[in-house]
């Protein structure tokens, strides 16, 4: 990387189905000089997300899409390496929505500080940044689960569904995760103690999901939709909860309402069992849940109560090829990109 210059990575063109390598172009720019008020971030991890997809789409969501030329959108953990600004100084760690991008400008806004004391400062991406608030706010929010009660959630080996199984077990629940190979469901159960993990790629999935759930499922948090959902939706127990974060399986796919029309059969479903399905985006809970989520969560892997994984990536110039294998599964824990090799410390070696 020079470091002379400045990197970036821009949308070049919107993806039909699955990304390509040439939907993403790599840019040299200056390296920008910070006004009255800004600071200059230089990115030391980027986080990889499965929402970015959606953002390269031109259709309406809750965030705009990402013009055509424009910088791929993300939050990082960056270095302050020059501040105008009263509340930062030079050597301040901070997350940030800095983009795919190796330096960045700032006014402050939406910056938060990062004690590297507490965690390593990765964990701001994963478990303790906005996947595991999905998991904290969503399960509280919405799943509430019971002690006593089958939590099921696909995606089980990733930074959300890793989180949500533990959280359903601390709250006394059964958690069954689902995930895609024997290594990741050997994960699930082994090292996050899930108590059962099915994988979703075996031809007789759904039978071994309903083996997995002799009582029925009572919480199910959708992270992905697609064919994980018709294997769930008959296993639901009247009055189960459905918070519905994300649909992975779906991010790629062409036209909406390709093959079988499965609304008829959920909407009756939801009907007949009274389910209760809620959408939601992370953010809508900050205020209520976010101080909570730090000091419990926290504390989890402090004690080591709490485990998660991270799969790293080198290079900045390797984000777009990690990024489209993300949406296969291709990644092993919350994906992150170390774009500043000189800037890293330890902490990235410690994952759990
Ligand atoms: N609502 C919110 O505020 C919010 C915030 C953050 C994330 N999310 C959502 O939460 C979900 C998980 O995010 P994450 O960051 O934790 O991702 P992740 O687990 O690190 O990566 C995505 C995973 O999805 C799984 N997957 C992909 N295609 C699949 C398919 N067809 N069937 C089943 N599983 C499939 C793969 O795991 P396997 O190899 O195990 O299949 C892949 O590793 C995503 O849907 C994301 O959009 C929502």
């Amino acid at each position: 990387m020079s470091t002379t210059k400045a990197t970036q990575i821009v949308l070049s063109s919107r993806p039909r189905g699955k990304p390509r390598l040439a939907d993403f172009r790599l840019e040299e720019t200056e390296i920008p000089v910070p006004g009255p008020g800004q600071l200059l971030l230089r990115v030391q991890y980027l986080s990889l997300d499965p929402y970015m997809r959606g953002r390269m789409d031109d259709r309406e969501s809750y965030a705009p899409p990402t013009p055509l030329g424009g910088v791929m959108p993300g939050e990082a953990v960056a270095k302050v390496v020059a501040s105008h600004h009263p509340a930062f100084t030079e050597g301040d760690t901070v997350t940030a929505y800095t983009g795919w991008r190796t330096q960045a400008i700032s006014d402050g806004a939406n910056l938060r500080k990062v004690d590297p004391d507490l965690s390593p400062v990765t964990t701001r991406l994963g478990v303790l940044g906005m996947p595991g608030f999905t998991a904290y706010s969503g399960l509280n929010a919405i799943g509430k689960p019971a002690p006593g009660e089958t939590v099921v959630v696909a995606a089980a080996s990733g930074p959300v569904g890793s989180l949500v199984g533990q959280l359903a077990r601390i709250a006394g629940a059964k958690a069954v995760g689902i995930a895609g190979g024997s290594e990741k469901c050997a994960y699930a159960k082994n090292d996050l103690a899930f108590d059962a993990a099915v994988d979703h790629k075996t031809p007789d999935f759904a039978a071994r999901l309903a083996a997995a759930c002799p009582n029925g499922i009572d919480v199910y948090f959708e992270n992905v939709g697609g064919a994980v959902w018709q294997a769930v939706l008959p296993l639901l127990n009247k009055f189960a909860r459905v918070p519905v974060s994300g649909l992975v399986a779906q991010y790629n796919a062409i036209e909406a309402g390709e093959g079988a029309d499965h609304l008829p059969a959920t909407m009756r479903a939801i009907l007949t069992k009274s389910l209760t399905v809620r959408g939601f985006i992370n953010f809508e809970f900050v205020s209520e849940y976010y101080d909570a989520f730090l000091r419990e969560v926290g504390d989890g892997i402090a004690s080591g109560r709490i485990r998660y994984r991270e799969d790293f990536v080198d290079g900045l110039e390797n984000a777009p090829k990690a990024f489209i294998g993300m949406l296969e599964g291709h990644n092993f824990g919350k994906l992150i990109v170390r774009v500043d090799r000189d800037l890293n410390d330890d902490s990235d070696k410690t994952g759990k």
